[in-house]
């Protein structure tokens, strides 16, 4: 086992983590720990956009971006956090400006935006341009930014090294984690006075997904089993323009830049579900009325995708601002998207829900928001909230900047004032048993299949659309599941590079998450934002308008729920 003692220690290097580790960098010794090589976080796979109201290119405020995000994120949003978001994002994009992001620019210089999904003016009059972006890779220059910035100011990373545990003393204080170096198997304990979780989402409980393979919960699973209670986890988001059947990302840009949804009759049907906004109407929506369309025989052929259509856009609007998704399809599809139509299905995509945060990063445990002394939690893992029910798209971007830049600063501030708190006496005690248990158990079932259960149990009965009993159903099945992983076998006993050891740490995650995805949409007997329930299709402010807090307790499963926060706009019925 080897030790290691640094004042701050964050667990992931996508936005968040790499943001974070900025702003500590220079100011205490800080160390980055990530199950990837930085560059390959996530983050990535955000492509088109993020939103700052610069007004470069057409009048925008703050405000209106504060509205947005709220009434997107169909009035479950904390309006404290919705407007730190806003009006911090400004300042957030221009830092990553001076730092040397390669933004598009307007003919005179400036950062250029573009149109995405519920961004508008004045309050819901039309769309605009507050997007700021490179080409379709934002999310890839927002990771190489910010990983040369770490670099620069000498930040230690530990790329390859799994989060196992969090350590938390008795009475609640957070005083490191431990990881096994995926290299050499070695277990490492990282000794810190806080700790910032940045550890992404848990797409891969869908089958259908945009995820990574790496998004599987990891920090969020982990503070559960800590205790930690986790915080509307019903809220999952389907992306509306998936690769059919394969799950992968098509920028919303796509229709940002102009793109076009139809049916399988050649029809533009978002005129009958957003007149206003149409193709840009926010994500839930869009999912939805795709899935409509699919319902009322009107998907293509009669089966279960629609066309994204940028046949009428210019080729070289294609070409050099979604360079990104143009060779996707052209790889993945063998089609062009300058002359064919491409086949499309909503995508898991992104959690609104997660570990509990204040705006400052810090994790909170319990309804009345009471932070875990040296505990924070940034980025996609967490949940602060500024998504709501629902995201907007480039949202994440910002979140990851805004509160992943809040929360490394919070953290400097805190490692100044307090000591490190001495280690319980085997810190490792359980990664080790965990380790231990998975490599000698003898069992039949194997990780592989068990995983693809979840993924098709979870699209069926926790996806666009979801009922009662189908979430009873689901309830059932991820009982079955969670014993049969109890008799899993692995045939990998060696410590260098244990990929099927990895996955199976993984399934075990990811069973976490959505056992509290299916507990938490159960009892939410409304419809809102993602959260679609067929049998209460209304939202209902009068007993819903609370958030889900989900915790896990020795006699199982625990629901309770804290007020929304509500400072500058009454929840109204959202239309577009
Ligand atoms: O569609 C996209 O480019 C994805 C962006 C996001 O999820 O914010």
């Amino acid at each position: 086992m080897v030790f290691h003692r640094f004042d701050a220690v964050i667990v992931g290097a996508g936005g968040a983590g790499l943001m974070a580790a900025a702003q500590l960098a220079g100011k205490c010794n800080v160390a980055v720990v990530s199950k990837l090589y930085p560059v390959r976080s996530h983050t990535g796979a955000a492509q088109g956009g993020i939103a700052a109201a610069l007004g470069n290119v057409e009048e925008d405020h703050w405000i209106w971006h504060m509205f947005d995000t709220v009434k997107g994120g169909d009035y479950l949003v904390d309006q404290d956090a919705a407007e730190v978001l806003a009006r911090e994002a400004i300042d957030a994009i221009i830092e990553l400006e001076h730092w040397g992001f390669p933004f598009n620019r307007t003919p005179d210089g400036r950062i250029d935006q573009r149109r995405f999904g519920g961004h508008t003016r004045n309050f819901g009059e039309g769309p605009v341009r507050r997007a700021c972006y490179a080409a379709d890779r934002t999310g890839h220059m927002i990771l190489q930014t910010l990983y040369q910035t770490a670099l620069k100011r000498q930040v230690t990373f530990f790329d390859e090294f799994m989060m196992l545990d969090l350590l938390l003393t008795d009475d609640g204080v957070c005083t490191g984690i431990v990881a096994m170096d995926i290299e050499t198997g070695d277990i490492h304990v990282f000794h810190a006075k806080a700790v910032l979780l940045a550890t992404g989402g848990f797409g891969r409980v869908f089958k259908v997904t945009s995820n990574a393979l790496a998004a599987t919960g990891d920090g969020v699973a982990i503070a559960f089993r800590r205790g930690i209670p986790l915080e509307d986890m019903e809220f999952y988001q389907f992306h509306p323009t998936g690769i059919y059947k394969m799950g992968i990302l098509l920028s919303e840009a796509c229709r940002g830049e102009g793109g076009i949804l139809r049916n399988g009759l050649g029809e533009r049907f978002m005129e009958r579900y957003a007149p206003t906004l149409l193709d840009l109407a926010p994500r839930d929506m869009v999912s939805r009325a795709i899935y409509q369309e699919i319902r009322a025989g009107r998907g293509v052929d009669g089966k279960d995708y629609v066309w994204l259509d940028l046949t009428h856009l210019p080729a070289e609007v294609i070409e050099t601002k979604l360079p990104d998704i143009t060779d996707f399809v052209r790889t993945y599809l063998g089609l062009d998207p300058v002359k064919d139509l491409i086949p499309i299905q909503p995508t898991a995509h992104y959690a609104m829900g997660g570990i509990p945060t204040d705006v400052d990063g810090r994790v909170t445990i319990d309804a009345q928001n009471t932070p875990i002394p040296g505990l924070y939690a940034a980025g996609e893992c967490a949940c602060v909230s500024v998504h709501g029910a629902n995201r907007l798209g480039t949202n994440s971007l910002v979140d990851l900047v805004v509160f992943g830049r809040r929360a490394g600063r919070h953290m400097a501030r805190f490692v100044q004032e307090n000591d490190f708190h001495p280690l319980p006496k085997d810190p490792a005690y359980r990664a080790r048993a965990e380790i231990e248990w998975i490599r000698e158990n003898d069992g039949t079932e194997r990780v592989a299949q068990i995983r693809a259960e979840l993924q098709e149990a979870m699209m069926t009965d926790a996806g666009v659309f979801r009922t009662g009993d189908g979430l009873k159903r689901l309830q059932q099945k991820l009982g079955e599941l969670r014993n049969r992983y109890t008799q899993i076998r692995i045939d990998d006993k060696s410590r260098t590079f244990n990929m099927e050891l990895m996955e199976a740490i993984e399934l075990g995650f990811l069973l976490d998450c959505a056992e509290a995805i299916a507990a938490s949409a159960l009892a939410r007997e409304e419809s809102r934002g993602a959260h679609y329930r067929e049998d209460f299709p209304a939202r209902d402010d009068a007993n819903w308008l609370k958030h889900t807090l989900i915790a896990r307790t020795s006699g199982g499963l625990q629901l309770f729920y804290k007020p929304v926060v509500i400072t500058r706009f009454e929840p109204k019925e959202r239309v577009y």
